[in-house]
């Protein structure tokens, strides 16, 4: 089942992205859009179109690690000071969490001079020059304005830059006037027409937007946590509600990303350990809007309108659209409950999980009440046990993951300080 484009992969993680730091992602497309000019005057056409894609997709997540360690920080910073911690993350959140596993490396060296990046043979060495200067073109056109002059960093060719890489640079300043588009924002439909010739499977897919949300989770344990819960129970109930293998499909997706209009929500709010006020409120519930827009049009309207539906409830007192039962699908009901479920049996920030029974009967008093599907929570409370213990499996097996990336950060901090 096709449910998203490949195209759509790449706009759905800068959206997300971008919601969390418009300015890393910002600087992270300009210097796709400089770095695929470059690999397009490379001799003998060495890469195909939808390669080229690849690279300036993965360019535009080169400082993606940023988002964890610097958050918020001035780019300055960690871009030209302490560069190699973000390098680092982003290098391991590629490596564990999307299909470029073996185009990380790129990432991880992305600040490092040309001379002193480890010559053993790595296939996309020129790629990591490549990106090199593409970045700093950027960081450096943005910071001097009208100063700025791209023969600058010649007096360091062959030290802090590779000659090829600046080179290529040179020519395709020439041949595509990069930075005057980078200027009028022309860049941004050169790019869009690029990231058609994306092809990704659909495994591929999964993992890109699995990972995403991981990512997302990463600046807090509540939500990656959450996304594991949800899904594992929205699957459970799936299968003791007899759906179809398309539907479980739609219903994966949707449960995958139908809180990722959080990315919006400051934490203050989101994981705020008391009561919120009503006008906290209203902006939390602004997150269904926002995935909204970052979703219309880019994936499959079965999964958007589960999506959408997340907070809504059969006696039509939920929200955004205050839907009634009839207007609402199986799946959304499953996701309903799956939510609801979720937030009941994982910690929040102003109050421990709830216990079995407490869990069961504010199911049953909601389906009682109109608010959830009965049949969907018959199934819930009945078999309560295996879907709890099919969570625990899943959760731990999502901290022991967490764990082995931060242990690999302390690793590779090690072994690149050497
Ligand atoms: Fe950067
Ligand atoms: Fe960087
Ligand atoms: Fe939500």
């Amino acid at each position: 089942m096709n449910l998203v484009h490949s195209k759509d992969i790449y706009y759905i993680f800068r959206d997300v992205m971008r919601c969390l730091d418009p300015k890393v992602m910002n600087h992270g497309a300009r210097t796709s859009y400089i770095l695929y000019r470059m690999l397009q005057c490379m001799e003998g056409k060495k890469f195909e179109m939808y390669e080229i894609a690849e690279f300036a997709f993965l360019a535009t997540l080169h400082d993606l690690g940023a988002y964890k360690t610097n958050p918020g920080e001035d780019q300055l910073a960690y871009e030209t000071k302490d560069f190699m911690p973000h390098s680092i993350y982003g290098y391991l959140f590629l490596l564990y969490l999307t299909p470029f596993k073996d185009r990380a490396k790129i990432i991880l060296y992305h600040h490092t001079d040309y001379q002193k990046v480890p010559k053993q043979a790595y296939e996309f060495n020129d790629i990591i020059h490549c990106l090199n200067v593409a970045e700093k073109m950027d960081m450096y056109s943005n910071i001097l304005g009208s100063k700025f002059d791209y023969m600058m960093f010649q007096k360091h060719a062959g030290t802090r830059y590779s000659d090829k890489a600046l080179g290529l640079l040179y020519q395709a300043e020439k041949k595509y006037n990069i930075f005057s588009k980078l200027s009028s924002g022309e860049y941004k439909n050169e790019l869009a027409e690029l990231y058609e010739y994306l092809i990704f499977t659909d495994e591929e897919k999964k993992e890109f937007l699995v990972g995403l949300m991981y990512i997302v989770g990463f600046r807090s344990e509540y939500t990656m946590l959450d996304s594991v819960t949800a899904i594992q129970i929205a699957e459970s109930l799936s299968d003791r509600l007899m759906i179809s293998e398309d539907e479980k499909e739609i219903l994966f997706y949707a449960t995958l990303l139908h809180d990722a209009g959080m990315c919006a929500i400051s934490k203050d709010i989101s994981e705020a350990p008391r009561k919120l006020t009503d006008e906290e409120m209203q902006t939390l519930r602004t997150h269904v809007e926002v995935v909204e827009s970052i979703l219309k049009g880019r994936i499959d309207e079965g999964v958007l309108d589960t999506i959408m539906a997340h907070h809504e409830r059969g006696d039509g007192s939920g929200y955004p659209k205050r839907l009634k039962s009839d207007q609402m699908n199986r799946l959304m009901r499953i996701l309903q409950v799956a939510d609801t479920m979720t937030g009941l049996t994982n910690p929040r920030s102003y109050r421990d999980p709830k216990p079995k029974e407490v869990v069961i009967n504010i199911l049953k008093e909601e389906a009682e009440k109109g608010k959830l599907g009965k049949e969907v929570v018959r199934a819930a409370t009945t078999y309560y046990d295996e879907i709890m213990a099919g969570v625990k499996q899943k959760s731990d097996e999502m901290l022991s993951m967490y764990r082995k990336l931060q242990d690999s950060y302390e690793a590779t901090y090690k072994q690149t300080n050497q």
